[in-house]
This record gives structure tokens, C-alpha cells and sequence, in this order.
């Protein structure tokens, strides 16, 4: 594996003060880790270094064609004072998966994963530790080939940074308000969809601005080809239990692959609940919320954690989701994967790196 440099700032920043209002992704640690990709040499010159600004040349390709990927993962502090992280080989594995599809080099996985426990070790003292804070960790690569001409990148940087954040959404565990997108589509099969990477969140903007000057949080994604099926909000997957069956859209492609959205699967379905991956449109959950039968919808995500979902707007038809309230299964599923990812629960599952 490679050996990692260390330069440690001899500036380092002020600490937010404990009880301060972190938001999302406004802070940042003192160092980052970088690592340079040159065609011929591959992945090399691993550093950790103080946090601050990347020289980049006005044509780097990143700039113009957006070759980019990114991961989004969270440490906690413990009950003990040690650090946990949640599945970070997976979202590693997924940041392979989004290289494949925009031509990005792979890197290794395991040696990502040990940079990123360095990075946190180092810069730990950022972990908050109020209710609901922890430290978000945003591993990226672009491409910098200073070249104005469309193909794959032959130079990269692997960049990862650290932010203390609090609940993504302003609502925090309260319920969201969403309404089901009828103009804009985010992906269609064949695309990046699936991917972690910065296209599909451009996509997103003009949608995600429309919502909120109509008061919503996000919007509610349907497939791009017959508009119909339900697909993801955006910055979460999604859940709807109907009757006594929990429904998350299939991954097909145009969906991302949440590392929170699989968790839950595997969670809930420990519990003995029927977990179905199937496609499920739109027509169906307005049917089932007409018969009663929607009785809790819910998000899933890095960020969003678990957030429930207490109004789903389509079109004329507003659905308010058990009483606008946050639900049984949503809240009980909260408290036990947090609980897990704080290490304030048993981990019977394995997902906790803890040191
Ligand atoms: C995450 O949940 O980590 C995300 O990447 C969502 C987002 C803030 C873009």
C-alpha cells in the first residue's frame, strides 16, 4: 500500500463552538487528502495536507466536461470517544463504479478507505458531537488535463475533505414536503443515473429551485422515458409502506445505489418485514394513499439519513402522509441505524469501522 505524507497546517482554524448551528457543508476541517493520477505512473504522490485552495488551469477538462465523482460518507463519535464510520468500503466500491462509467481510473479501495481513516484521525477533534451532528467526508476526482477537446482525462486528482455537519434538511426528523416532478427528468437507463457524479446533480437544480419557491423541500423523481414509475428524490432514495409490504424502487440503472437505501433494505428485512425491490409507480401510491393503505413514506440517504415524508404533491393530488407526522417504522428504523452508526447500539450487522 502506498505510504501517505503528512503535513500537518501550523495555521489551524477555529473550531465551531459547541451548540453552534452547523447547517450541511458549509465548514471545513484543516487538511484534506489529495492524490495525483498521470497516465503512466497511475495513482501516486498520496498526502495528507492543510485544508485550502487546488490550483487548476482555466482549461482543466473538469471545468468543461465534467468528468467528476464523488462520495459522500459520515464519522461519528462514540459513547467511548472512538471514531465510527458507516460502510465505508461500499461507498468506496461505488466511487469505483462511478469511475468505470465516466472513464476514470479505478483507485484502490481498501487503500481509499485507510486514507480516509487517517484524514479523520488527524482532523478529529472536528467531530461534533451534539444530537444529530457528525462529520461528513466528500471523497471526489476530477479531471485537470488542461485540454479543451472532449475525451477521457489522462491526469486526475483524488481529493477528500472533511465538513462537522448537522441535518441536511432545515426540517431536521420532521417530515418533508415533496411534490412529484412532472417537467424536468434527472436520468434515464443508459445514462449516469446510477452514478455518483456531479451531472446529475446539475440536473437536478432547476427542479430542486421550482420546489422551493413553491415551499417544497425536493422533488420526487419519475422515471425519464414513460414519466410513471417513482425513481429517487435526488439526495435520497425512497420508501413508501403500503399495507403490510415496504416498496423502494429497483435499482435499473437510472437510480443511484444508496449505501443508507441498502442498509435500510437489509435492516428491515432482519426484522422479518416484506422488503420488495420492484417498480412502482406513481398511479399506484396515489391509488394506495386513496384506499388507506400508504400509511408511511420515507428517504433515505448519507446526508438526509432517514427522513420522513409527510406530503407528496402530485399534480392536483396531495398526499398527506399519516397525518403529516413522522411514522412508526420510520422513526424506530432512525433510532436503530443511528443508534448503530453512533455507536450507541450493538452493530449486528458489521457495518461499523471503529478506531
Ligand atoms: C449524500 O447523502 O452523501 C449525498 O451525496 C447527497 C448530497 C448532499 C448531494
Amino acid at each position: 500500500m502506498q505510504e501517505i505524507r503528512i503535513e500537518m497546517t501550523k495555521n489551524p482554524k477555529q473550531k465551531p463552538a459547541p451548540g453552534t448551528a452547523l447547517g450541511f457543508g458549509k465548514i471545513f476541517t484543516d487538511h484534506m487528502f489529495i492524490m495525483n493520477y498521470d497516465e503512466g505512473q497511475g495513482w501516486h504522490d498520496a498526502r495528507i495536507v492543510p485544508y485550502g485552495p487546488i490550483p487548476l488551469d482555466p482549461a482543466a477538462m473538469c471545468l468543461h466536461y465534467g468528468q467528476e465523482v464523488f462520495e459522500g460518507l459520515k464519522a461519528y463519535r462514540t459513547p467511548e470517544g472512538k471514531i465510527s464510520l458507516f460502510r465505508p468500503d461500499r461507498n468506496m466500491a461505488r466511487l469505483n463504479n462511478s469511475n468505470e462509467r465516466l472513464c476514470i481510473p479505478k483507485i484502490d479501495e481498501a487503500f481509499a478507505v485507510e486514507a480516509t481513516k487517517k484524514l479523520v484521525e488527524i482532523d478529529q477533534d472536528w467531530i461534533p458531537t451534539e444530537e444529530g451532528t457528525s462529520l461528513y467526508i466528500r471523497p471526489f476526482i476530477f479531471a485537470t488535463d488542461p485540454m479543451v477537446g472532449v475525451h477521457p482525462a489522462h491526469h486526475l486528482l483524488f481529493v477528500i475533505i472533511l465538513s462537522p455537519v448537522g441535518a441536511y434538511y432545515p426540517e431536521g426528523l420532521n417530515p418533508v414536503k415533496i411534490y412529484v416532478e412532472k417537467n424536468y427528468v434527472r436520468a434515464v437507463r443508459g445514462g449516469l443515473g446510477f452514478a455518483k457524479t456531479a451531472a446529475n446533480y446539475a440536473a437536478s437544480l432547476k427542479a430542486q429551485q421550482e420546489a422551493e419557491d413553491e415551499k417544497y423541500t425536493q422533488v420526487l423523481w419519475l422515471d425519464g422515458v414513460e414519466r410513471k414509475y417513482v425513481e429517487e428524490v435526488g439526495t435520497m432514495n425512497v420508501f413508501f409502506v403500503i399495507g403490510d409490504e415496504i416498496v423502494t424502487p429497483a435499482l435499473q440503472g437510472s437510480i443511484l445505489p444508496g449505501v443508507t437505501r441498502m442498509s435500510a433494505v437489509e435492516m428491515l428485512k432482519s426484522w422479518g418485514l416484506k422488503v420488495s425491490e420492484r417498480r412502482i409507480s406513481i398511479d399506484e401510491i396515489a391509488q394506495a394513499y386513496k384506499d388507506g393503505k400508504l400509511t408511511e413514506a420515507f428517504g433515505t440517504g448519507t446526508a438526509a439519513v432517514i427522513s420522513p415524508i409527510g406530503e407528496l404533491k402530485w399534480g392536483d393530488v396531495k398526499m398527506i402522509i399519516n397525518n403529516g407526522e413522522i411514522g412508526e417504522l420510520s422513526q424506530k428504523l432512525y433510532d436503530n441505524l443511528t443508534g448503530i452508526q453512533f455507536g450507541k447500539l450493538e452493530d449486528p450487522y458489521g457495518w461499523t469501522v471503529k478506531f
